[in-house]
């Protein structure tokens, strides 16, 4: 295990003039250092600069002031060790699923015959050999998804933006999803990339986070280390330990557990 800093962000700040002439702070001097290998969830109220944030260390769009430090280097602008998913078209539909995987790849000039070879092995890893060959209108949303975290992955970013990629989904195939993106990141003997994963979902980051940082009104306003063991299930997710931070989480959000005896 490492702790070496990967991502740091040095008093940011993001404003914005709305069309109407008003202002509006979606970043306001957030400081943060996120080591590599973690996975960091970040979690707060709709409009509080969650996606302002990650589009910012992506490098598509800059801060007004503050700065973002990736590997020792200020970020300029977008690169390859950074591979983002949304919650929306976050595959190419006019691509074959293979050369979607594949694409990241092909862009690095990796040569066919190997960007093949490691666009398979991540198509097995998340459970789609049988549609390499298949269209991306050919699938259902969660095998969309499938085929957008192959990407990522096999496209070797360090660094992975998630904006609430699984948003969209159902329960159950989010839960699925949940244990794909686990498989991937946590792969015994591969370095774990470091991963900001963008949810409004307290229980997804529960079930994800090494640390959860909840943003409010631009600002971080609460970082909280989540030390279950992995991998988690209900039952290591219903310790008091946890149960404490969900309601903490919870209030954050603006709802009130009645109830709540932590
Ligand atoms: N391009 C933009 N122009 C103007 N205002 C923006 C722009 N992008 C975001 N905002 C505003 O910044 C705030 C934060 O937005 P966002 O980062 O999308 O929040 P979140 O992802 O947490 O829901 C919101 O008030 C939003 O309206
Ligand atoms: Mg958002």
């Amino acid at each position: 295990m490492t702790s070496q800093r990967m991502i740091e962000f040095v008093h940011v700040r993001r404003e914005y003039r709305r069309a109407d002439g008003a202002h509006v702070t979606a970043v306001d001097d957030v400081s943060l250092i996120v080591p590599e290998g973690e996975f960091v969830c970040l979690i707060g109220p709709s409009g509080c600069g969650k996606s302002t944030l990650l589009q910012l260390l992506a490098g598509l769009d800059a801060p007004t002031s503050g700065s973002i430090v990736l590997k020792a280097k200020e970020i300029e602008g977008p690169g390859p060790e950074r591979g983002m998913v949304f919650q929306r078209d976050s595959v190419f539909p006019w691509m074959r699923v293979i050369d979607n995987v594949e694409y990241g790849l092909k862009c690095r000039g990796v040569r066919a015959p190997e960007r093949r070879r490691i666009a398979r092995d991540y198509l097995a890893r998340v459970g789609l050999t049988h549609v390499e060959g298949a269209w991306p209108r050919e699938l259902s949303g969660g095998m969309l998804k499938r085929v957008a975290i192959a990407a990522v992955f096999a496209n070797g970013g360090e660094v992975l933006l998630l904006d609430e990629p699984f948003g969209a989904l159902d329960y159950v195939t989010r839960r699925q999803l949940h244990d794909v993106l686990l498989a991937l990141w946590d792969t015994p003997g591969a370095t774990r990339r470091t991963v900001l994963f963008v949810t409004h979902d307290v229980d997804e980051a529960l079930t994800l986070a090494d640390r959860i940082v909840v943003m409010h009104s631009g600002r971080i306003a609460d970082d909280i280390p989540i030390a279950a063991m992995r991998p988690r299930n209900d039952d290591t997710l219903a310790t008091p330990e946890i149960i404490a931070i969900k309601h903490k989480l919870l209030a954050h959000l603006g709802l009130q557990t009645k109830g709540a005896h932590a």
